[in-house]
C-alpha cells in the first residue's frame, strides 16, 4: 500500500491523535470535521501537543510549523476522494459511522482503504455496509494517539491480505507497534480492559474502596500507569458505558453486565475530564 494522502474524518480526542501522528510521519493529512470551529479546535489542539515537544527541545518551532502545515482542513468529505487511505474517528455510534463509510465509499477510488478508529463497533459489520469490504479494516489507536505505542489492526472476516499487510507496515512507519487481531465484540483492548475498568466501579458502588484507594492499589500494586477509574474518566464513561453493551450484547455473558453505578453516572452527564466531572473532578 503506497500512502501518500492520508485522510482522517473526525477531529475529536482521537481524530486528531491520528492526524498529528500521520502528519508527523510526513504524510499529506487531510482532516475532515463537521464545522469550522471544530477544524480550528482540532489544529489548535494538535498545535498544543506539538509544542510539548518543541518546549522539551525534541523538535524546533519550524518543524512543528512544517508538520501543522501538511494538515489541511476541510468540513467536506468528498474532499477525501484522492486519500490512499482514510481512517475513520466520529463518534461510536454504528448508524453515523454508517453513513461515513457508504459516503466514503461512493466518492473514494476504488484503491482506497477505508479505516475506522472504533473501539468495539464490528468491522465486518461496517464492511458489509459498503461495495468495498475487502479493504475495510481496524485500525485502532489509543489514547493518547502521539504517546501509546499500539495500534490494534482488526481484520473483519472480508478484509484482504495486502490491506491487512499494507496496514500492519504503515502502522509501522508511523512508528507505531501494531498487533493483529480477529474482528470480535471489544476485540482483544477493550475485552479485557473494560471488564477490569466496570469492576473497579463495582468496588466503587459496593464501598470496597474510595475512588483513590481503588486507584491507589491498581497504580502502584499492579505498576499500571493510571488508576482504573483515573484512566475511565480518560477515556469517557459514555464510551466505557457504549463498550460494555457491545461486549454485554455480542458475547451475551452476563459477566459483561455494565455496573449500575455507571449507568447512572453516564445518566447524570458525569463523563469523566471531557464534562468537567466523572468518578474524579476536573
Ligand atoms: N499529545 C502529545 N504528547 C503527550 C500527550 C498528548 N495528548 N499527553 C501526554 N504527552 C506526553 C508528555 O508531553 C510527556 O512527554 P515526555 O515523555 O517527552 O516528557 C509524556 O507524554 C508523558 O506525559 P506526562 O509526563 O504528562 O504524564 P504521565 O507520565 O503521567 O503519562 C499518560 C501520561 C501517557 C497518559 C500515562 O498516564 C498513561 O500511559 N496512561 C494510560 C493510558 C492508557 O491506558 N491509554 C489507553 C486508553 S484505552 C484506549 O484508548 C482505547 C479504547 O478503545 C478505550
Amino acid at each position: 500500500m503506497d500512502v501518500k494522502r492520508f485522510g482522517v474524518v473526525g477531529g475529536g480526542t482521537m481524530g486528531n491523535g491520528i492526524a498529528h501522528v500521520a502528519a508527523q510521519t510526513g504524510f499529506a493529512v487531510t482532516l475532515c470535521e463537521v464545522d469550522e470551529a471544530l477544524c480550528a479546535k482540532a489544529l489548535a489542539t494538535i498545535g498544543k501537543n506539538l509544542q510539548r515537544g518543541v518546549d522539551k527541545g525534541k523538535m524546533t518551532a519550524d518543524e512543528k510549523a512544517a508538520i501543522l502545515a501538511r494538515i489541511a482542513p476541510t468540513t467536506k468529505l468528498e474532499d477525501l476522494a484522492g486519500c490512499d487511505i482514510v481512517v475513520e474517528a466520529v463518534v461510536e455510534n454504528f448508524e453515523v459511522k454508517r453513513k461515513v463509510f457508504q459516503t466514503l465509499d461512493g466518492v473514494c477510488g476504488p484503491g482506497t482503504v477505508l479505516a475506522s478508529n472504533t473501539s468495539s463497533i464490528s468491522i465486518t459489520k461496517l464492511a458489509a455496509t459498503t461495495r468495498r469490504p475487502g479493504k475495510v479494516i481496524g485500525m485502532h489507536f489509543m489514547n493518547p494517539v502521539p504517546v501509546m505505542q499500539l495500534v490494534e489492526v482488526i481484520r473483519g472476516i472480508a478484509t484482504d491480505q495486502d490491506v491487512l499487510d499494507g496496514v500492519m507496515a504503515l502502522s509501522k512507519a508511523m512508528g507505531k507497534v501494531p498487533v493483529e487481531v480477529n474482528d470480535y465484540p471489544g476485540f482483544v483492548s477493550n475485552r479485557v480492559l473494560m471488564p477490569m475498568i466496570n469492576e473497579a466501579v463495582y468496588c466503587l458502588m459496593e464501598g470496597v474502596g474510595t475512588p483513590e484507594a481503588i486507584d491507589t492499589v491498581m497504580k502502584l500494586g499492579m505498576n499500571h500507569p493510571m488508576g482504573p477509574l483515573t484512566l475511565a474518566d480518560l477515556i469517557g464513561l459514555d464510551t466505557c458505558l457504549f463498550i460494555l453493551n457491545v461486549l454485554h450484547e455480542g458475547l451475551g455473558d452476563p459477566k459483561y453486565r455494565p455496573c449500575p453505578l455507571l449507568i447512572k453516572m453516564v445518566d447524570a452527564g458525569f463523563l469523566g475530564r471531557k464534562t468537567g466531572r466523572g468518578f474524579y473532578k476536573y
